[in-house]
C-alpha cells in the first residue's frame, strides 16, 4: 500500500469473507430443504432462508465494493484517507445494522420485496452510513492532488447506487406502482451503476495488472459507461412486461435490454486486450485470473445468459421459474463475487506485506470456485427448462413439478460442494495473509517488476 489509511480496506475485506460464509450455509439450507431435508423448517423456513442468502450476498458485496474503494480512492488521489477515524465508525455501524437486519429476518422483522427485505427503519440508518462513507471518499476526492477518470467513475458509480437506494424506500399501496419503483433499484443497480463501479475497478486492477498506458485504459472505460447507460436505463422494460405496467415496455424493454450484453461483452474485450497488450509480468497471477475471470464470466453470467430470457417471447414462459435463479447466480457470481475477490486478491499482499499468491493454493481454489459455480447453474438451467416445460407448457401443478425436479438439486449441492471447498480455500489464503502492517507501506508488488 501507499498509504497508511488504505489499511481499513482489509477490515472490509475481512467481514465480506465472513458474510460469503454466513450466505453460503444459507444456500446449503435451501438446497437441502429442496430435497426434502428441511429439519431447520420450524426455525428457518424456506422463505426466511432465501431472504437472508440473497440479502447477505448484496451487503457482502457491498461491503467489498466499499473496502475497495476504501483502498483504491487514496492511491489515484495520492493522498490519505479523509479521516479513517469516520472510516472506522462507518465500517462498525455499518456491520451492526446488517446483523441486526439478518437476526430480524428470523423472527419476521421484514418487508416483503424481493432483494429489498430491509425494515423501513434499518433503511435510514443505512442513508446515513452510506452518507457518510459517501463524504469521506468525496472529500478524499475533493482534496486530491490527482484527478483521473477511473476515480471519478467509481464515485459517480457508488454515488449512483446510494441515490438509486432511495426509491425503494417509497410507500405504495398498489402492486404495479411498487414493482414498478423496486427494478429503479434492483434492476438499475446491477445493470446500471454497478457496472460504472464495476468498471471503475476493472480500470483500476488492469492498470496495475497489466501496466498498459493508463490512457488506453481508461479511455475504454468511456465505452463501457456509454453502452452501460445506452441499453441498461431502458433495459429496465424487461422487468416490466407482466406486471400491468403499459404494452409499450414489452418492445421497449425487449429491444433495449438484448443490447445490455454489449456492455458486458466490452469489459471481456477490453480485459482480455489489455492483457495481450501488457507492458510487464505482474507477479501476483492470481489477482489477473480473477480480474480476467470476472470480465469473462460477467459476460457469460450477466450477458449470455440474461440474453437467453430477456425477450418477451421467451421471458412470459421462463419469468420467475428455476431459469431466473440460473442466470442470477452466474451473473452475480461473475460481474461482482468474483470482481470483489479479485480486489482482494490485488490488495491483500499490498497491504498485508505477504507474497502468498504462487502457491498452488490460490489456483485450485480459482478452479474449484469456478467449475463449482458453472455446475450450480447448470444443474439449475436443467432444472429451470424443466419446470418451463411441465409446468407452463403441460399445464402440470407448480408442487407436482416441484417433485419432478428434485433430483437435479443433487447436482446442485454436489456443484455447491465443489464452489465451497475452493471459497474456503480462498477464505484459508486470506487468513494465512495476517494483519496489514506498516511495514508495508510503499512497498507496493506492482512497482516492482516493470519489464
Ligand atoms: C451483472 C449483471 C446482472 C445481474 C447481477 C443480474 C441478476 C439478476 C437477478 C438476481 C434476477 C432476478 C431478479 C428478481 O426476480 O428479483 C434477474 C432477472 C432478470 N435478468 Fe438479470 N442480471 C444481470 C444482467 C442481466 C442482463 C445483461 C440481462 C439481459 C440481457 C438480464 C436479464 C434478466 C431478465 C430478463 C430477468 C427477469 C427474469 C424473470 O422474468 O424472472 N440480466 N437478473
Ligand atoms: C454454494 C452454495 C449455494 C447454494 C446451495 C445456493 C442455493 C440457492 C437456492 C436453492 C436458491 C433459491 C432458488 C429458489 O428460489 O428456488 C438461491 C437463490 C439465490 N442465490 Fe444462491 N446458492 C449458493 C451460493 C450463491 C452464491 C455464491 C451466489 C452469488 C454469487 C448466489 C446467488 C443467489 C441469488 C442471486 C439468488 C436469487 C435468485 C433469484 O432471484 O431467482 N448463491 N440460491
Ligand atoms: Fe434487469
Amino acid at each position: 500500500m501507499k498509504f497508511k489509511s488504505q489499511k481499513i480496506a482489509f477490515w472490509f475485506f475481512a467481514v465480506c469473507m465472513l458474510l460469503l460464509t454466513l450466505q453460503i450455509v444459507y444456500g446449503f439450507i435451501m438446497g437441502f430443504a429442496r430435497l426434502g431435508l428441511d429439519g431447520l423448517h420450524d426455525f428457518i423456513p424456506f422463505n426466511v432462508a432465501r431472504t437472508t442468502h440473497t440479502n447477505l450476498l448484496v451487503v457482502w458485496l457491498l461491503t467489498g465494493f466499499m473496502g475497495a474503494a476504501y483502498y483504491i480512492i487514496p492511491e489515484e488521489s495520492d493522498r490519505e484517507l479523509y479521516s479513517e477515524k469516520l472510516a472506522w465508525i462507518q465500517l462498525i455501524s455499518w456491520v451492526v445494522v446488517g446483523v441486526t437486519a439478518v437476526i430480524g429476518f428470523h423472527f419476521g422483522w421484514w418487508e416483503g420485496r424481493k432483494f429489498l427485505e430491509i425494515p423501513r427503519p434499518l433503511d435510514y440508518l443505512v442513508v446515513v452510513n452510506v452518507l457518510l462513507f459517501l463524504y469521506n471518499i468525496g472529500m478524499t476526492i475533493w482534496n486530491a492532488t490527482k484527478r483521473s477518470t477511473t476515480q471519478l467513475v467509481l464515485f459517480f458509480g457508488l454515488f449512483s447506487a446510494a441515490l438509486l437506494y432511495l426509491p425503494g424506500m417509497l410507500y405504495f399501496d398498489n402492486q404495479t406502482m411498487d414493482s414498478y419503483f423496486r427494478w429503479w433499484v434492483v434492476h438499475l443497480w446491477v445493470e446500471g451503476v454497478w457496472e460504472l463501479i464495476m468498471g471503475g475497478i476493472l480500470s483500476f486492477l488492469l492498470i496495475k495488472l497489466t501496466g498498459v498506458d493508463r490512457e488506453i485504459i481508461e479511455k475504454w472505460l468511456y465505452v463501457v459507461v456509454g453502452l452501460t447507460f445506452l441499453s441498461g436505463i431502458l433495459g429496465t422494460g424487461h422487468h416490466y412486461y407482466w406486471i400491468g405496467a403499459p404494452k409499450y415496455w414489452l418492445m421497449i424493454g425487449g429491444l433495449f435490454s438484448a443490447l445490455e450484453p454489449l456492455a458486458f461483452l466490452a469489459m471481456a474485450i477490453w480485459a482480455l486486450n489489455m492483457y495481450r497488450k501488457k507492458g510487464k509480468d505482474h507477479p501476483n497471477k492470481i489477482a489477473l485470473y480473477w480480474t480476467l475471470g470476472s470480465a469473462i464470466m460477467s459476460f457469460i453470467g450477466a450477458g449470455f445468459l440474461g440474453f437467453a430470457h430477456t425477450w418477451p417471447s421467451v421471458n412470459q414462459w421462463t419469468h420467475g421459474t428455476l431459469i431466473t435463479a440460473m442466470h442470477g447466480h452466474l451473473a452475480f457470481w461473475g460481474a461482482y463475487a468474483m470482481l470483489v475477490l479479485a480486489v482482494i486478491a490485488y490488495a491483500l499482499p499490498n497491504l498485508t506485506g505477504r507474497k502468498l499468491f504462487n502457491g498452488m493454493n490460490g489456483y485450485i481454489a480459482f478452479w474449484a470456485a469456478n467449475v463449482g459455480m458453472l455446475g450450480m447453474t447448470g444443474a439449475l438451467a436443467v432444472a429451470g427448462i424443466a419446470q418451463v416445460y411441465l409446468e407452463r407448457k403441460m399445464g402440470m401443478d407448480f408442487l407436482a413439478v416441484q417433485k419432478e425436479i428434485q433430483f437435479h438439486f443433487i447436482g446442485m449441492l454436489l456443484a455447491a460442494t465443489l464452489f465451497t471447498v475452493g471459497i474456503g480455500m480462498y477464505i484459508f489464503d486470506f487468513i494465512r495473509h495476517g494483519m496489514p502492517n506498516d511495514e508495508a507501506i510503499g512497498k507496493n508488488i506492482d512497482d516492482q517488476n516493470v519489464k
